[in-house]
């Protein structure tokens, strides 16, 4: 007999069809169905019989096997010594509650099981899907591929939306056309990586920013990943996602199980930017916020740029004085703090104060800052250390390395092997006595490298272990000091992912603040994540990074877009320009409530890009000019996202104005569009939206 379970969403249904014992085959995966109606026949009375086919036809199941009808890719490649290569699993019991669905597949011959849950939150539209395998063998099963999940696509999603990059460069969009062959994206660096995003969003043709239908997924995993689009019969199309597992890597001894990293993935029919939102309140539901619930984003300082390794205690007291009278909130000390790290060839790993720049350690710093009313954060980077420490002198064989291979340094350092309980329990210690010892609320945790040989004391590859054992070291400082907020970074964006999120509160987007840069980052960024956990900073003119000028009021502009941040030397602002960022920073006190709330964005014609944030009562509007314009008007701006029907008062503020309202009907704003007054290149104007009864 075939069964039908639905699953419905605010805008979203996926539809699946079990036939007997047979595997859940998937039927639909899209825009929102309305009610459980019947979907015509079943999968499995429409095949065509053609002599030379294979019979019976094989439908995309919710996890695939291979060798035995389904041509596809399987979702599970294993063996025990090259036996049990073959699946085909058997649905043995199915659970459904409101949101929910639970399969349990098993082929007895195979000996394997895989448990599935497919959870459809009805208020994000985020779908959560979870795989979890056991082998049931009397022998080891060695796992090359496990898919987290199998997605279907329509034949119509043909575009694949994603991002690339490199450090100081993350989330560059790409975009391809699919066709028959195979699309697919691995990263073996190690880490998630600033080279590829472990998630993507397919469209179909003629969707935009704001509409149309968009079918967007992300492995929430920080190691190395792989997601791949094939081609299927019916001319859709499964897309698959997992760990990307290196040779031995994942070997399930008898009764064994293994949980696959968890997809979260959304369909909206308001483009991409309604992709990203319920990607936005997904990712809301997961952050764990010291207290429970999230606090005003406090305005950070970070030293980083402004004095780099050059510590010294008098001068980061002037520099918090000066953070102070800015009015910043949490005050983070970078690196170059701990047993002489001068520059980075050196220290890594030897996580206590430097005696000649911190004489009496860091508490009269900390003390210093706390006392002037902002919150003091540190800097590590727990994974690493450098061969030129105490650390590694005392234990060279903690560093992950292969036998008979060269240690193979990047920026001077070595990864630490996280699998070996011995390195964990001393960074824990390590990192637990700076807690301990200093009033620190917030870490910000760095890892500047990519991994390479990165074998165990065994000589096994140990990334997914690495991966794990990061989490269960984060679990731990977490639950020793749930009042400390940690902040994920790797060289700016190589570690940006939802597997991290649960742990932390903050991203480095990039170590990339030249403004124009950040304006495609934060784009990026914003497509998987919200706003409030994406660090920006104000940075200084020319950028660091990039030897960009540009104006204050475009840099601080473009940092209002996430999480507020200051990185720059105070000292070597004139009068005017202190001011002018205490100004804005005011001015993010008083607006943060709206910007980190939704968030939609576009890019219009002759150079201009908008950001808005807030809700459909009230809303910030920030519209930039990235580029010179080309007219003698500038072209009024679309507002998708007003409420139909109604009016809006619109006013046009800034750190230093206010200017007179302004009454518009909303469909006005969004099928003309806001009228938006000449400027030079990169500047903004921001306005503020108030919905007003018609
Ligand atoms: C990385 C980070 C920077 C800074 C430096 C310190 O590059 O992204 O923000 O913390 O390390 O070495």
């Amino acid at each position: 007999m075939t069964q039908l379970y639905w699953l419905h969403g605010r805008g979203s249904s996926l539809l699946l069809e079990c036939a007997d014992m047979g595997p859940p085959l998937w039927r639909y995966w899209g825009p929102r169905l309305e009610g459980d109606m019947l979907p015509g026949p079943a999968l499995g009375e429409q095949g065509w019989h053609f002599g030379f086919h294979f019979d019976p036809p094989a439908r995309l199941s919710v996890f695939p096997g291979g060798g035995l009808g389904w041509f596809g890719r399987s979702a599970l490649e294993a063996h025990r010594d090259g036996r049990d290569f073959a699946l085909a699993l058997q649905t043995t019991g199915i659970a459904q509650d409101d949101n929910a669905l639970t399969f349990n597949l098993v082929d007895e011959i195979a000996g394997i099981k895989v448990e599935l849950e497919l959870t459809l939150d009805p208020a994000t539209d985020v779908l959560a899907c979870r795989t979890r395998l056991t082998n049931l063998g009397t022998a080891p099963l060695d796992v090359q591929w496990l898919a987290s999940a199998v997605l279907p696509l329509p034949p119509a999603a043909q575009r694949i939306r994603y991002f690339g990059g490199r450090h100081a460069g993350e989330f560059e969009p790409r975009e391809d056309r699919l066709g028959l062959a195979t699309w697919s994206r691995t990263n073996r660096r190690g880490l998630t990586s600033h080279n590829a995003f472990p998630g993507a969003v397919a469209a179909e043709d003629g969707t935009t920013e704001h509409a149309g239908t968009a079918y967007a997924a992300q492995l929430a995993w920080s190691g190395n990943h792989a997601q791949e689009i094939e081609w299927c019969d019916d001319g859709g199309r499964q897309w698959q996602f997992g760990v990307a597992l290196a040779p031995g890597e994942l070997r399930l001894e008898p009764g064994a199980s293994v949980e696959a990293p968890q997809v979260l993935a959304t369909c909206s029919v308001e483009g991409w930017q309604g992709a990203a939102r319920n990607f936005h309140a997904a990712a809301r539901a997961i952050i764990s916020w010291p207290g429970g619930s999230r606090a005003p984003r406090p305005v950070h300082f970070n030293t980083w740029e402004g004095c780099y390794f050059d510590h010294d205690e008098a001068a980061l007291r002037d520099l918090a004085d000066r953070a102070a009278a800015l009015g910043i909130e949490r005050f983070v000390l970078d690196d170059g703090w701990f047993h002489r790290r001068n520059d980075d060839t050196s220290s890594l790993g030897d996580w206590w104060p430097d005696a000649a720049k911190y004489p009496d350690g860091l508490l009269p710093l900390a003390q210093h800052v706390t006392g002037l009313g902002m919150k003091f954060g540190l800097w590590f980077e727990p994974e690493m250390v450098n061969p030129d420490s105490d650390l590694y002198r005392a234990h060279p064989e903690w560093a992950l390395q292969l036998a008979g291979r060269p240690l193979q340094l990047s920026r001077n350092q070595l990864v630490l092997d996280l699998t070996r309980a011995e390195v964990s329990n001393y960074l824990f210690d390590a990192i637990a006595a700076m807690l301990r010892a200093v009033p620190v609320t917030y870490i910000k945790w760095d890892h500047n490298r990519d991994l390479v040989a990165a074998g165990d004391a065994t000589g096994r590859a140990a990334v997914r272990r690495q991966t794990l054992a990061f989490y269960a070291l984060l679990a731990r400082l977490r639950s020793a000091f749930p009042q400390v907020e940690i902040e994920s970074c790797a060289g700016g964006g190589g570690r940006i992912d939802m597997g991290v999120l649960p742990y932390v509160q903050r991203f480095w987007a990039s170590d990339n603040i030249d403004a124009q840069s950040r304006l495609e980052i934060q784009r990026g960024f914003l497509q998987f994540l919200p706003p409030e956990v994406m660090g920006s900073h104000i940075g200084a003119s020319p950028a660091h990074t990039t030897g960009r000028r540009s104006s204050l009021h475009f840099r601080a502009a473009v940092a209002l877009q996430g999480h507020l941040g200051v990185e720059l030397d105070p000292a070597k602002l004139d009068a005017d320009e202190t001011a002018r960022v205490a100004q804005w920073i005011a001015f993010y006190k008083a607006w943060r409530h709206l910007l980190h709330a939704e968030v939609w964005g576009g890019i219009c014609e002759d150079g201009l890009t908008w950001h808005a944030a807030g809700n459909a009562e009230e809303w910030v509007l920030i519209v930039y000019r990235c580029m010179p314009s080309r007219q003698r008007f500038a072209p009024p701006v679309r507002l998708p996202f007003v409420t139909p029907a109604r009016a809006y008062l619109v006013q046009r503020i800034g750190p230093d104005r206010a200017d007179e309202r302004e009454r518009y009907a909303a469909s006005w704003l969004a099928r003309h569009g806001l009228p938006i007054p000449p400027m030079h290149a990169e500047r903004a104007v921001i306005y503020h939206g108030k919905a007003d009864d018609l």
